[in-house]
């Protein structure tokens, strides 16, 4: 399409673009504590087998489809489906939603880093800064300002100019800022808890952290939800990211490093963040009550009790860290934001007109930062009126708090319903030889081919309703109600899709 969408300027700009987008806070903050809460050892083998069985095959796909129709995520769909032409629409309404909490998170970042550098000059903040500046209104608003001024400036900069700029010098510093955080924890006292914690089956509940280990179901509805969010999938993020990208390269390649690298900062993020936590909180030995792994406490208030404690000198550690956070979390939401701007490009070059990048992206950048600083005024759940009150609806995940209420939308039920059906668009309706042929563009890998076609027809479907039904579960509190659902789900899209697409794939005999 000749028209203002622009390209990358290199395949390895692209894979740190892309890279950008999956390293997030999900990698920093929700991996450790989902790893922690959920068994450990358990999780990280559930998690690799989602990664490489549904995440890497969702990634060629997207990739593959943003590249063969050159158009943003609803356009993509419109363009090689029938059935599934609606599917688009998931895939823009979630980074928004996503990006209202987003935001949030990442002007938080701001905050910390604010204090950090002036503790360095004495009075090193802790933890209790957390609670301050959730009810500190114009803090939390002035700072979710912040990340979105940042956010606007480099996606208004446009693919080349501005995202794969800002992630070329991003990701390394990034990655040598990780490695400086792992060793100053994993030198701390009894940082090795941390690390039996991670990696020793059953040590969580054995050592006391957690009180009982999650049924397996729920452990592979959390690994589930976390792989897509951290990879950036079901999003739409990967389709426009691909729809950039030149026709020469090697899509099964790519997907696989971005995989690999995602999951690689995931777990040296754990190593960064669970064992300073784990040994800041045990006192002789014996973990002493409150080591908060979970939700944002980890990130905004255990570790920031680590620093507090290593004195002055924490100061830095605290700005090194907090930097880190802040530049996974602008590389992530610019792919979100970016989802959204190609999108209203793409629809006015259709109908003939050029819009102005710039403009667009402030329109985006204003509408986000609205909703956000109502995430932000409501202070994770510290005032006003609760989700629960307003839908006379009480549901396990966000009785009351609105960021919860927008993540389990998102990341919750569109993710792995919008995973499901873009398995059985591929699958069922236009088959995966449609696909193969532009993730190999000519290079055929038989053994690829078979395992893609293996995993997107059985694998993933059947993956994602057991992912679905564990985010039910986690969802409505209760397993049976949730199995339904998934099952109801499942044979409804199955009936009136796959199997007459089954049948015609059958005839076509092996294409
Ligand atoms: N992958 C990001 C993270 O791990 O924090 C979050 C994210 C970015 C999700 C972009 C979806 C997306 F399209």
């Amino acid at each position: 399409m000749e028209n203002n969408r622009g390209s990358w300027n290199s395949n390895i700009g692209f894979l740190l673009a892309a890279i950008g987008s999956a390293v997030g806070l999900g990698n920093i903050w929700g991996f450790p504590y989902k790893m922690g809460k959920s068994g450990g050892f358990t999780f990280l083998l559930v998690y690799i087998f989602l990664a490489v069985f549904v995440g890497l095959i969702i990634m060629a796909s997207e990739l593959a489809l943003g590249r063969k129709t050159r158009k943003a995520p609803i356009a993509a769909y419109k363009a090689v489906s029938s059935k599934y032409s609606w599917l688009g629409w998931f895939a823009v309404l979630s980074p928004f939603l996503i990006m209202t909490f987003y935001s949030v998170l990442g002007g938080y970042c701001i905050y910390y880093i604010i204090i950090n550098l002036m503790g360095l000059f004495g009075g090193m903040p802790d933890g209790s800064s957390f609670g301050a500046m959730l009810t500190s209104i114009p803090a939390s608003l002035g700072v979710l300002l912040g990340f979105m001024l940042i956010c606007f400036i480099i996606v208004a900069g446009g693919v080349s100019g501005g995202i794969e700029k800002f992630n070329k010098i991003g990701m390394p510093a990034l990655f040598v800022m990780l490695l400086v955080i792992i060793v100053r924890a994993l030198t701390l006292p009894n940082a090795v808890e941390g690390l039996k914690f991670m990696f020793v089956p059953g040590y969580a509940v054995r050592g006391g952290f957690i009180e009982e280990a999650p049924s397996l179901i729920t452990v592979l509805g959390t690994a589930g939800g976390q792989m897509f969010f951290s990879l950036s999938l079901a999003m739409g993020a990967m389709i426009t990211y691909g729809s950039y990208l030149s026709k020469e390269e090697n899509l099964v390649k790519n997907s696989g490093i971005i995989v690999f690298a995602d999951t690689l900062v995931a777990l040296l993020a754990g190593i960064a963040v669970i064992p300073a936590a784990v040994a800041n909180g045990i006192n002789n030995g014996i973990p002493v009550a409150n080591i908060k792994l979970n939700g944002p406490g980890l990130l905004f208030s255990t570790l920031q009790d680590v620093f507090h404690n290593m004195g002055t000198i924490g100061g830095i550690f605290g700005v090194i860290f907090y930097l880190l956070v802040l530049i996974a979390a602008i590389s992530s939401a610019i792919s979100l934001m970016e989802v959204l701007a190609a999108h209203f490009i793409d629809k006015a070059a259709e109908q003939g007109k050029t819009l102005d990048r710039k403009k667009v992206v402030l329109i985006i950048t204003a509408v986000i930062t609205v909703i956000g600083a109502l995430v932000a005024a409501d202070g994770l759940g510290s005032n006003h009126i609760t989700p629960a009150e307003l839908f006379k609806l009480k549901v396990n995940t966000w009785n009351d708090c609105w960021l919860d209420f927008f993540d389990c939308w998102s990341e919750g039920i569109m993710m792995p319903l919008g995973a499901m059906l873009m398995a059985l668009m591929i699958g069922g309706e236009i088959g995966p030889k449609v696909m193969l042929d532009e993730i190999h563009n000519g290079e055929h890998s038989p053994f690829f081919s078979k395992f893609y076609r293996f995993c997107v027809i059985y694998v993933v479907p059947a993956v994602m309703c057991l992912v679905l039904a564990g985010q039910l579960t986690d969802f409505f509190g209760n397993q049976v109600v949730s199995y339904i659902i998934s099952a109801v789900c499942f044979i409804i899209f199955t009936y009136h899709t796959l199997i007459p697409d089954w049948k015609k794939l059958g005839q076509d005999g092996n294409e």
